[in-house]
């Protein structure tokens, strides 16, 4: 089976679809251009048939991002995949991703639409893209709380129909890793023609299960993930395109994986679309949070600073940040205070070093954080 899962940005459309997180066409063009230097395969540039805004983002980001894959979404409705393609005509690698939803909630509740009447229009409409476009992505919305049954049925017919990749959401972020990753093995047990689509995943993190749930459809076959920087989206937001990749990476033992990613983009993404979007992203979120790579526990600080893989299971340098940090607080150790006095000039004997410790312990219980500048004061 294919060793490389292939990563799908959904940040400038769902991500997007965050409240707070609207973007004009030109900060899209900046997040986009960085999604590229990233090395993500696919772009979500937006939803074409949306919004104007909406629209013009898509053209622009087919027209002038080089190299990855640039994708419009569209409701199974012909108007949005017209839309679509006028936005995306002329890009060297366009995609159509069009959806309909499948689960009797949304089909009895929302839409007043049969099971069979559903079918149709998502066969019809993955046609009507195909005669626009090879590559045609098909999502059977709400595909988590789907009858199974009927989820192959959907899934062979737009296959059938000319699907290339089929993405399976669990779009109100409901599924448990064990039974999502039953649900894609279902599907490539079951569905006769899956060999001519690519399994996709699109997770909601209204649980935190976005990136377990991810997790286990790719150790079951998925070979697409849908994905956000800083796992923005609707509601609770997506999985995280940084924990995802990470993963990948730092499992290879286990996971056996690859994606096209250059993880040295990874802070330099996150932090463009924080200052863009303004949605700043919790210290101690994985990977790209403050907290990340900084250590206080003196015992941490002393493993660190002997050898570095005791207490971190990735570089800092892997994902893009220029180094660890050891924070000076009431946790610190002896061995972690002694190596800052040497970066900031000082150099102590040992009884002096003795002193300036108790004196920097006694302030370590009444401040949060000690500055370099507090150090000094201790010293001198
Ligand atoms: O969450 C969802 O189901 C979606 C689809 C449009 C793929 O965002
Ligand atoms: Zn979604």
């Amino acid at each position: 089976m294919d060793k490389i899962v292939r990563i799908f940005d959904t940040t400038l459309r769902d991500g997007e679809q965050s409240p707070g997180a609207s973007m004009n066409v030109d900060e899209k063009m900046n997040v986009a251009k960085q999604l590229a230097r990233l090395g993500v395969d696919i772009i979500e540039a937006g939803f074409a048939f949306s919004s104007p805004g909406d629209f013009e983002s898509v053209r622009r980001i087919a027209h002038e991002v080089e190299g990855p894959t640039i994708c419009s979404l569209a409701r199974a409705k012909p108007e949005d995949i017209d839309s679509a393609w006028q936005a995306l005509k002329g890009a060297p690698k366009p995609r159509i991703h069009t959806f309909i939803s499948t689960s009797d909630i949304h089909l009895k509740h929302q839409f007043k639409l049969t099971r069979d009447e559903a079918l149709k229009r998502a066969v019809e409409m993955v046609a009507y893209a195909k005669s626009y476009v090879d590559d045609v992505e098909f999502s059977p919305m709400d595909a988590s709380r789907t009858e199974e049954a009927y989820l192959w049925e959907v899934l062979e017919a737009v296959i059938e129909a000319g699907a290339t990749t089929v993405n399976i959401p669990d779009t109100v972020g409901y599924a448990l890793p064990g039974s999502f990753g039953k649900l894609i093995r279902g599907i490539r047990d079951r569905v006769p023609n899956i060999g001519s689509a690519i399994i996709s995943v699109h997770c909601h993190n209204d649980l935190g299960l976005a990136v377990a749930n991810s997790l286990a459809a790719i150790t079951n076959g998925a070979r697409q993930v849908e994905c956000t920087i800083n796992g923005i989206g609707e509601r609770a937001g997506n999985a995280s395109v940084e924990e995802i990749v990470m993963i990948l990476k730092t499992r290879k033992d286990l996971l056996g994986l690859d994606t096209n990613v250059n993880t040295e983009q990874i802070y330099p993404s996150s932090r463009l679309l924080s200052s863009i979007t303004g949605m700043t992203v919790q210290a101690n979120k994985a990977i790209v949070g403050d907290n990340a790579f900084a250590h206080e526990s003196g015992i941490h600080q002393d493993g660190l600073l002997k050898e570095k893989s005791t207490y971190e299971i990735m570089t800092p340098e892997s994902v893009g940040l220029s180094k660890s940090t050891l924070v000076m607080g009431k946790h610190s150790g002896r061995h972690a205070f002694k190596e800052r006095l040497v970066e900031l000039g000082f150099s102590l004997d040992e009884t002096e070093l003795n002193k300036a410790f108790a004196r920097f312990k006694l302030l370590a219980d009444k401040k949060k954080e000690i500055f370099d500048e507090d150090i000094e004061a201790i010293v001198l």
